[in-house]
Parts: C-alpha cells; structure tokens; sequence
C-alpha cells in the first residue's frame, strides 16, 4: 500500500476532481441523508457530495492518516473514520455509498460489493468509479506528464508515467 502524500495530491486537485465531480452528478438521489465517501483521502470528493446534497450527514472513510488528517483539518465538523474499506463494518446503514478511485485497490470484488449492498438503506445507492488500469505504474507510485513534471499523489514502489485511463462506474 503506497504512503499518501495529501500536498502532492492536491496539486493535481483540479484534474483529478473530474472523475469525482462526474460521479456525484450521476447519482439519481434527491435528498439522500445519510452518505458515506469510502477512501474519501483529502476530502475533495466528500466536498463535491456536500455541493449537492448540503444537508445530508457526511462521513469520509480512508486508511491513510496523512490523508484524513487533512480532510479532518478542513472539515472538523464531519465526521471521519480511519478505516480500511475491508475491516469497516458500519453500525448504521446509509442512502449513499459513494467511492471515487479507490476500490481497484480493495480486493475480492466478488464479496465487497455485495457486502457494500448489504450496507445500503432501503432505495440507497452504491455510486462507485474506479480507474481502469489496476496494474499501471500510476496507480503504484509517482508519474511524470509529457513535460517531465512529477505527477502522483503517493510515494512507494512502481514509479512511472501518467496516463489518464478510462474510468469503470458503477451505479
Ligand atoms: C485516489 S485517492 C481518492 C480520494 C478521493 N476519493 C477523491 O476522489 O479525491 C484514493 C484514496 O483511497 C484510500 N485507500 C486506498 N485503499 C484503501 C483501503 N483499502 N481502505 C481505505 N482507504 C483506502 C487512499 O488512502 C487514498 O486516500
């Protein structure tokens, strides 16, 4: 598992907001209450979630401290939980589970995305993107665009260059 860098990460916060941002606006909920963001890292998605629905209870999961400190930092008032997707076993059930890039990371699709069924209200929704490429040295490790710049957001094994791949979205 690589280290997150929350200040990386959010230099390329603009472009890596999109998926996130596309995501959310095809969620078909009115007014869901209750919504969970699984790997929600600086928060940026649990934003774009608060954008639409503001009066619906946030929670933002993630297993980087360093990232949910961050999110933490900028929204004291929501309530954040240091957690693996895989050990999270909620007390309560939610209208929205929402996951922006972060479930091609978490294993044994076959049993997790039935359990995370199993976690919704009655009419809740199970919004998830993940990108395309589980084995690209981007999802491992830093990049560099066509510039040479770096690009990435975690350290660790797996350095190499950065595409854009195309996304798989569940609704
Ligand atoms: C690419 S970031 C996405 C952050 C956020 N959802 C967004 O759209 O900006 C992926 C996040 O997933 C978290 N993550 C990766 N594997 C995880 C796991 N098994 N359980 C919880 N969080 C995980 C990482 O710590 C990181 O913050």
């Amino acid at each position: 598992m690589p280290d997150w860098d929350p200040k990386l990460y959010l230099k390329f916060a603009g472009q890596r907001g999109r998926p996130a941002e596309d995501l959310v606006a095809q969620v078909k909920l009115e007014a869901p209450q209750s919504i969970i963001d699984l790997g929600c890292g600086t928060g940026t998605s649990t934003e774009d979630l608060h954008r639409r629905w503001p009066h619906a209870q946030l929670t933002g999961l993630d297993n980087s401290a360093e990232m949910l400190g961050q999110a933490r930092a900028s929204h004291p008032d929501w309530t954040w939980i240091a957690s693996t997707v895989e050990a999270w076993k909620p007390a309560q059930s939610f209208d929205l589970i929402f996951s922006n890039a972060c479930l091609h990371w978490v294993g044994d699709h076959g049993r997790l995305f039935p359990r995370l069924l199993g976690c919704l209200s009655p009419g809740g929704a199970l919004a998830v993107q993940m990108p395309n490429n589980f084995d690209a040295p981007p999802a491992r490790g830093h990049g560099t665009d066509r510039n040479g710049t770096k690009v990435g957001c975690h350290s660790g094994p797996g350095h190499g260059e950065l595409r854009h791949p195309p996304c798989r979205v569940l609704l």
